[in-house]
């Protein structure tokens, strides 16, 4: 006879990494973990509330997730490969099954996905990025320093001709990146259209004095659109293009990389997701979502700014986003790992100390709040990336730099 329920722990059991998707959780719960852990795995493969007429054993062995470790509150399920339907499914069907309906099941207090490990079958399946850090290195001609870069602030309000004076007076200043923030995408007072080309002037004029400096144009918007939005600002000379993930989907970051006619690197942004990794014990931290973005083929990620800036975020977790970006064992180029919010030229040492030179630093505040404008702002990021990839304290290269010393002396050290 069939049992009316099944069992899926197997704990301590040895599986091939290979044939299975394995994903971390951490449970809160007044159940007994064994029957928390039971719960979900049955609720994201074969099972439900109850036991089923129609479920075989078969079934579920070769479909049912498995449990296979519990320790303490963490808990490790792994999803056997063919529960997955990548080629149509996607990201969309990966995320029902890892990270669906658990989040709202009764029992549970409160669930987080921690991390989780593709078998190659799944990994090949997508794209990876198509320029990765190296790209945008190559592009901007610089080889080994931190990239570093700012937001165009005030977020919204100035009109294209000032953001373009801004992006002009920054490459002036030593930054070679600016963005977009993610407020600003068309509104009457900042077209996409106009922005784009006073923008390109702009970088076109640095360009011709020989500074190479790139900007990402929001193009966050419907899917329907988003392909036409890419394709329209870069026939207006768009050098780089910055998408929100969680607010566009997974799956607009894989058709911005996939489709042949984008041909500028992407900048992932991801605005919202505070909504789903700041509680340390439900939601999905944001490794899984970084891991995610570069499989869809994003070429650079906010990661946070490893516990110095203005947003949550711990040391540990931002590490590991970072790790997920650079890791060489994953088979797809690494992505540049962006560390913003809050950033000042006297935290950057200390950022760059944790963080290594494989990243892109940014600063808006600090870049239109010092008291010199923004080019001196720019100025006195510059000095601080080049003071800390020198391994010189900033107060002590502040002493030869005017701009870097203002700055310090309005934002202070950390
Ligand atoms: C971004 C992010 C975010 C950040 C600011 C940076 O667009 O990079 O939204 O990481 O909060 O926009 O601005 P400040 O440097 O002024 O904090
Ligand atoms: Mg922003």
């Amino acid at each position: 006879m069939e049992p009316k329920t099944y069992t899926y722990l197997h704990l301590n059991e040895n599986l091939d990494p290979e044939d299975y998707v394995i994903c971390d959780y951490r449970v809160t719960t007044d159940m007994p973990m064994e029957k928390a852990a039971d719960a979900i795995a049955a609720e994201q493969s074969t099972g439900t509330w109850t036991g089923l007429t129609t479920l075989k054993k078969g079934v579920i062995d070769k479909y049912g997730a498995r449990v296979t470790e519990i320790n303490g509150n963490n808990i490790r399920v792994a999803f056997p490969s063919e529960d997955f339907s990548v080629d149509i499914g996607g990201v969309p069907q990966i995320l029902s099954v890892i990270a669906g309906n658990l989040f709202g099941l009764e029992a549970l207090k409160k669930v987080r996905l921690e991390d989780v490990r593709f078998p190659k079958s799944i990994l090949e399946q997508f794209p990876g990025p198509k320029h990765g850090a190296a790209g945008l290195r190559s592009v901007l001609k610089r080889k080994e320093k931190p990239l570093v870069g700012t937001i165009i602030k005030p977020k919204i309000g100035l009109s294209p001709k000032e953001m373009a004076d801004y992006v002009y007076e920054s490459g002036l200043g030593g930054l070679t990146n600016s963005k977009d923030d993610e407020t600003l995408t068309n509104q009457v007072f900042c077209p996409i259209e106009d922005r784009t080309v006073a923008i390109a002037e702009s970088l076109d004029r640095l360009e011709q004095e020989g500074i190479h400096m790139i900007h990402a144009i929001n193009i966050s918007t419907s899917g329907h659109k988003i392909l036409e939005v890419a394709d329209k600002v870069q026939s207006l000379g768009a050098k780089q293009i910055m998408v929100d993930v969680i607010t566009c989907g997974f799956a607009a970051v894989q058709v911005l990389a996939e489709d042949p006619s984008v041909k500028v690197p992407v900048h992932v942004h991801r605005t919202m997701h505070g909504a789903m990794t700041r509680d340390r014990d439900h939601g999905i931290a944001m490794l899984p979502i970084a891991k995610l973005v570069r499989m869809c083929g994003g070429d650079a990620l906010h990661i946070g700014t490893l516990g110095v800036g203005k947003m949550s975020g711990d040391v540990g977790g931002d590490m590991d986003n970072l790790r997920a970006c650079t890791d060489e064992s994953v088979p797809y180029k690494t992505v540049m790992p962006v560390c913003s919010g809050g950033v000042y030229p006297g935290m950057v040492g200390r950022l760059v100390e944790r963080s290594g030179l494989t990243v892109q630093i940014q600063a808006g505040g600090a870049v239109a709040g010092h008291p010199g404008g923004v080019r001196k702002g720019a100025m006195a990021m510059s000095q601080a990336v080049e003071a800390a990839y020198n391994g010189i304290p900033a107060d002590k290269y502040a002493e030869t730099h005017e701009e870097l010393k203002l700055a310090l002396e309005k934002w202070g050290m950390k």
